[in-house]
């Protein structure tokens, strides 16, 4: 029997799936083996990791209980050969995750949340991507030759209303971040509703 009460559903997943998927099939190296942070409902997890072909394993972790439950009520419902059981990870903490076997990690919606996971999500990508790895984020950002979009001053001010730490992130700032844990730009996509996916590879 399907333990409903444990699944939690995001609605903006079935808008901005599609989309991630097609991103992923073009910049996942092939084979591929993900590190996704901050799940969440494990909706992503769940659709991503059966529809790329080169995925041989996709391990989602979340830092909030009730994020692993619903990944884990997701993980059940179907069969989903190449999703690892949901694991507790944060990004802020020492990862007790056996990194040597992955070299894509991905963070969807994530970085705005808090400010402590972004410098964490980069020494995280240094010590786990190999030369063909990558380091995928998706979410709005601001850019320096971009109006910004009116949703996005919206999103940004109730995130920063909820927590003064939170707030959309400058592109340029996390891209000179990245740098310094020795990670290049590879790509910026224009995403619908005013996100962006973003790709970094090994310098
Ligand atoms: C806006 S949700 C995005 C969830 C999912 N990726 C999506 O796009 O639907 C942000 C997620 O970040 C997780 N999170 C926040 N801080 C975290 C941390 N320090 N480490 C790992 N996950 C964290 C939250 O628990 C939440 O599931």
């Amino acid at each position: 029997m399907k333990p409903t009460k444990l699944f939690h559903h995001a609605p903006a997943t079935q808008r901005n799936r599609e989309p991630i998927l097609k991103v992923l099939q073009t910049c996942l190296p092939n084979p591929a083996r993900v590190l996704e942070v901050a799940s969440g409902t494990g909706e992503h997890a769940v659709y991503l990791s059966s529809n790329l072909p080169q995925v041989i394993h996709w391990q989602p972790t979340d830092i909030d209980p009730t994020a692993i439950s619903s990944i884990e009520a997701w993980r059940q419902s179907e069969q989903h050969p190449k999703l690892l059981p949901a694991q507790h990870l944060d990004v802020t903490a020492p990862v007790d995750i056996a990194l040597d076997y992955y070299n894509a990690l991905l963070a969807i919606n994530m970085i705005h949340i808090s400010l402590g996971p972004l410098p964490k999500l980069m020494q995280l990508a240094k010590k786990l991507l190999d030369d063909k790895g990558i380091l995928y984020l998706y979410g709005p950002f601001w850019q320096a030759d971009v109006t910004p979009a009116e949703s996005n001053l919206a999103f940004d001010m109730s995130l920063r209303q909820r927590n003064a730490l939170w707030g959309i992130r400058d592109l340029e700032e996390v891209t000179q971040l990245a740098k310094t844990h020795g990670l290049i730009q590879q790509a910026i996509i224009t995403m619908p509703a005013n996100n962006l996916s973003v790709v970094y590879r090994k310098e």
